[in-house]
């Protein structure tokens, strides 16, 4: 556990010329992982890009309301065809977000 804390921890932090509030430059690994979930057709989503969700894989507004990760943005999306389930992206390191692509597994856990 307090390894998975000093790995959020070490997550370098940059002033936004803008706003000179500090925000993430990584997004928090929220899951070291996919995450299988059923997707509607055409409904639209919103995932997580900051990791910092109580929702996983899904935002819950938290990157509005928390001035640490303040200018994160979640990224909508919507599936056109029904399939048994999706793989989102648990890691944040994707570079297909919000769908896997396996980079969890090059994650130094
Ligand atoms: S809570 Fe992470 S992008 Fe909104």
């Amino acid at each position: 556990m307090q390894q998975e804390e000093n790995k959020e921890i070490k997550h370098s932090e940059l002033a936004t010329k803008e706003s000179q509030e500090k925000v993430p430059c990584i997004a928090k690994i929220a899951k070291p992982h996919l995450l299988r979930c059923k997707l509607e057709p055409n409904k639209t989503y919103l995932y997580c890009t900051c990791g910092y969700s109580n929702t996983q894989p899904f935002c819950d507004k938290t990157c509005d309301t928390s001035k640490d990760i303040k200018g994160w943005k979640p990224i909508e999306f919507k599936v056109t065809v029904e399939q048994t389930f999706w793989s989102l992206c648990g890691c944040k390191r994707s570079k297909s977000e919000p769908f896997c692509d396996g980079s969890h597994n090059t994650l130094d856990w």
